[in-house]
């Protein structure tokens, strides 16, 4: 059975009109694909349209070129199943955690007492037990962020589509997190797009690291990462992750010197 990509991105451009009736055009000619199971990251310099890529894809954004379609459909067939954790944690102030993690499974009124189980082991699993009664205003940016990433995670998307999730996490923190995203991926079988300004996190979880840049952007390289899974913290310091991490630099800097 021929299985569809979890995502294609068909030359997808996406241009904005200032009000003085200026286009900047951000992405141009973006084309390509993750295949369902996938882990794919995406890297780039900050300005270079990752969130616009991002939000395209979630339907969030129209393109003003070419098309996205998700388990080959448009996204406005109305695609289920694709949950997405932004930049910043976007909690109701108003619910405590573990009612924000439940909420998108309330949408869907599914919120029954297994769902309230898994919610709950969510939590623990990110290092937020015994705070499922607290409000956001009593956490840190990265519990916060942590919560937002259970509720990502609760309703056991098949794409997850993450824009720099672990950006406000201390160093320990965001290396268990790693670990933990390794293995959810791997248990759940789900399709990840995952964006991160660190090359190293980039290569130690994804299949393949996608390198956006230039100026309209685009893809400028697409790097299979060929280390075995499940990754350990050894693969970090081995010859052929530095060989990684030297190749996508390189990618990074020709960008750069364009702009
Ligand atoms: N809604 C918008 N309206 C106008 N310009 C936007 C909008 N969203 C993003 N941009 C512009 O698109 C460019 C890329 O932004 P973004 O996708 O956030 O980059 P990145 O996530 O790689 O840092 C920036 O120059 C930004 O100003
Ligand atoms: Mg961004």
């Amino acid at each position: 059975m021929n299985i569809p990509n979890a995502i294609s991105v068909d030359q997808v451009g996406v241009s904005f009109r200032s009000r003085d009736g200026q286009t900047n055009t951000v992405l141009e000619g973006v084309d390509f694909a993750v295949r369902h199971g996938e882990f794919v990251s995406i890297v780039g310099q900050s300005g270079s349209g990752k969130t616009t890529l991002l939000k395209t894809i979630s339907g969030l954004q129209q393109p003003t070129a070419g098309q996205v379609l998700v388990k080959g459909r448009p996204i406005s067939d109305g695609v289920e199943d694709i949950s997405m954790v932004f930049q910043a944690p976007v909690l109701l102030p108003w619910r405590n955690n573990l009612d924000n993690v439940l909420l998108p499974l309330e949408f869907r009124g599914k919120r029954d007492t297994a769902a309230k189980r898994y919610a709950k082991q969510l939590l623990e699993m990110v290092g937020l037990a015994g705070k499922e009664k607290r409000y956001s205003y009593e956490l840190s940016g990265g519990m916060q962020q942590r919560v937002a990433i259970c509720r990502a995670l609760v309703s056991n998307p098949e794409l997850l589509l993450m824009d720099e999730p672990f950006g406000a996490l201390d160093a320990m923190t965001r290396d268990s997190m790693n670990f933990e995203i390794q293995r959810i991926w791997q248990q759940a079988g789900c399709s990840v797009l995952f964006v991160t300004h660190s090359i190293s996190e980039a290569i130690w979880l994804g299949d393949r690291v996608v390198v956006v840049g230039g100026k309209p952007g685009h893809i400028v390289a697409d790097i299979p990462i060929e280390l075995p899974r499940p990754r350990s913290k050894e693969h970090r310091y081995s010859a052929e992750f530095a060989e990684y991490v030297t190749e996508i630099e390189s990618h990074i800097g020709v960008t750069a010197g364009i702009s």
